[in-house]
């Protein structure tokens, strides 16, 4: 992590005037989909620094940015972005940490869960709630450092797959917040979380796209080697048309990534079209991984063997910044706005 940071490869959104790479979006997808050909537990971590700093590149002050932005550009540090709780994933109006006013402070209770790299963050970036009944126009937002007393993560999630990825849940209690540190209004924190998953999401279709390129080559060299009816297996159109479909997708899967990260680039409203490329490009992701496993066969359901690994990454990347479901819902509601 600390090796990826002096190169550049994390905190990327860290814009130039305060210290950082500032990294195009575009850009931070190319990096982001050959790290994770390599590994994509070691690219979430990576790259959730970007997820972790994003809400105050888009909700913060100048102050705040060059307070928290300029300290993150300066040293090696980890960032986390602390939005879901064991209650609400999904329905992000629906959380129930709860802020409390108190003074020129701001008091938070409760728990957060599956936040990547928050058992080893230094800096969370935190959705709470004034008012629970306010749904979406109760949430603010808040950056904060992980010593600050209160805080405390809980047990490492034991995952499936991404097992180089630190994931946790974080119990807030009686945590004291200055106002100062509250990133947008009061009441704005869920249109902030909104815009920076609108930024980030794009280079989840990036980390997809790479672990599902990372299938079809392990299959591509597989298939050459193995042989059945004294034929090397890739010679047999079953194989062959796996192997088309698995290019042709990941193809168009990077396409959509590439076309919505540029869009975050040009300042475009990318809501719509991040929420294609996170959706086709992790769907396709899981699809081409499973394919692997099947062209290696029972090799392939092995720990010997790259391929199972690949399928288990894969399933998270269905499930994580939002479920595609509700990429699809996202879709449905632009198409209907349209
Ligand atoms: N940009 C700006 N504003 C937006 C917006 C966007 N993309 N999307 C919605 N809004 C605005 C709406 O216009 C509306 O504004 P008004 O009140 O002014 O009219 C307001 O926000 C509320 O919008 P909705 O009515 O659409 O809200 P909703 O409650 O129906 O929920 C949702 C919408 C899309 C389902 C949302 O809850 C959502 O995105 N859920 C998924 C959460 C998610 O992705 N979590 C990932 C966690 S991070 C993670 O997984 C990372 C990791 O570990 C690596």
């Amino acid at each position: 992590m600390k090796k990826a940071w002096e190169i550049g490869l994390s905190s990327t959104c860290i814009p130039p005037e305060h210290g950082g790479v500032g990294l195009s979006a575009v850009d931070s997808c190319i990096a982001t989909e050959e790290l994770a050909w390599g590994c994509s537990g070691m690219a979430t971590s990576i790259m959730c620094n970007d997820l972790g700093l994003m809400p105050i590149v888009v909700g913060g002050t100048d102050e705040q940015k060059a307070e928290w932005l300029g300290a993150c550009a300066s040293d090696f540090k980890m960032i986390s972005f602390c939005l879901s709780e064991p209650d609400a994933g999904s329905d992000v109006a629906g959380i129930q940490l709860l802020a409390e006013k108190d003074g020129d402070d701001y008091v938070l209770n409760g728990t957060k869960a599956w936040i990547t790299n928050g058992g080893v963050a230094d800096l969370y970036t935190v959705f709470a709630t004034l008012d629970r009944s306010s749904r979406h126009k109760g949430i603010c937002a808040f950056v904060l450092p992980s010593d600050t007393p209160g805080v405390s993560p809980g047990k490492k999630e034991d995952k499936m797959g991404q097992r180089a990825s630190d994931t946790c849940p974080i119990h807030f209690d009686n945590v004291r917040v200055p106002a100062s540190q509250r990133l947008g209004q009061e009441g704005e924190g869920f249109k902030i979380a909104m815009r920076t998953l609108d930024r980030t999401r794009p280079p989840i279709g990036a980390l997809a796209t790479g672990i599902a390129r990372r299938a079809l080559d392990e299959s591509l060299a597989y298939a050459k080697e193995r042989k059945a009816f004294g034929f090397p297996i890739a010679g047999f159109q079953a194989v062959q048309f796996m192997l088309a479909d698995m290019a042709k997708d990941i193809e168009a899967g990077r396409l959509l990534t590439m076309q919505s990260a540029w869009m975050v680039d040009q300042g475009l409203r990318a809501a719509k079209v991040s929420s294609f490329a996170k959706c086709f490009a992790t769907d396709t992701a899981m699809r081409v991984t499973t394919d692997a496993v099947q062209i290696f066969g029972g090799n392939g359901y092995t720990k010997e063997y790259p391929v199972e690994k690949l399928m288990r990454d894969a399933k998270l990347m269905q499930i994580y910044e939002g479920t595609n479901q509700i990429q699809r819902l996202v879709i449905a509601r632009e198409l209907l706005k349209e």
